[in-house]
């Protein structure tokens, strides 16, 4: 463990509809060192992929401090904010949100194209990521031609071409089957343990949890203290 990667204090965040407010996250307080890999559980709509969008520079907090690996995340620039996640934070999602028309190169390869990086190098990073996550074969497959576990190994390819110190994933297991999401979860263990990445993953699956080095649980966008599991959570995975 070492230096502190997230630092969250008193942060809430309160989304407006017309007239009403809806309190999504209230007086957050966290920290997320170095090598972490924290897993984030609770109910439905307790607000965990806001606090995982809000750390990655996806969405802004209404108030209270953020600091992501140094960047004031809540009032920097949308310029300079889209450019820090795009060097910093890989993102995986629960559907995979690969480009239909674009192969697993292509799909891999496009963090890339905001960098200026030669089409060599390139090529030499999107190959890596692909052996990485066990696709180096499937280089000219496209999206369709892939199996759920595969989509998602891409997802992850694309997630870490860019070498990010902090790696964000939102139910990453939830769209798979036992076994693809067993791969899955090699791969974020091996991604935090060989390669030092610093990862936060939501899920609701207790087996998927214990790959994580710690669990917090939120409820009602409270962050419960640590060791301590949201009342209805259990009803919910039923
Ligand atoms: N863009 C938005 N506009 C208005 N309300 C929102 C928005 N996004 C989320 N919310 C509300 O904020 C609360 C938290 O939502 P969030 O998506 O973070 O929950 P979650 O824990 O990820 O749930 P799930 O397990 O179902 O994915 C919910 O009440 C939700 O309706
Ligand atoms: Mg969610």
């Amino acid at each position: 463990m070492g230096k502190p990667v997230v630092e969250i204090q008193g942060l809430s965040k309160i989304f407006k509809r017309d007239s009403f407010e809806i309190p999504a996250l209230e007086n957050i307080n966290l920290v997320i060192e170095e090598g972490e890999f924290l897993c984030l559980m609770g109910p439905s709509g307790s607000g965990k992929t806001t606090l995982l969008n809000i750390i990655a520079g996806i969405d802004r907090p209404t108030s209270g401090e953020l600091r992501v690996l140094n960047e004031d995340v809540a009032r920097v620039s949308e310029d300079r904010l889209a450019a820090w996640r795009n060097s910093h934070v890989g993102f995986v999602f629960q559907t995979f949100n690969l480009i239909p028309v674009l192969n697993a190169f292509e799909n891999v390869e496009l963090p890339l194209l905001l960098t200026k990086l030669s089409a060599e190098e390139r090529r030499k990073h999107v190959l890596a990521a692909l052996n990485l996550v066990g696709l180096g074969e499937r280089i000219h497959h496209y999206p369709r031609q892939l199996s759920g576990g595969q989509e998602q190994r891409v997802a992850i390819a694309r997630a870490i071409v860019t070498d990010p110190t902090l790696l964000m994933a939102d139910e990453p297991t939830g769209d798979l089957d036992a076994q693809s999401a067993e791969e899955v979860l090699d791969i974020l263990s091996r991604l935090n343990r060989d390669y030092k990445k610093t990862i936060v993953m939501v899920t609701h699956d207790p087996h998927a949890a214990s790959h994580a080095t710690i669990t917090r649980h939120l409820e009602k966008g409270r962050l419960l203290p640590l060791g301590v599991e949201a009342m209805n959570e259990q009803q919910v995975q039923a």
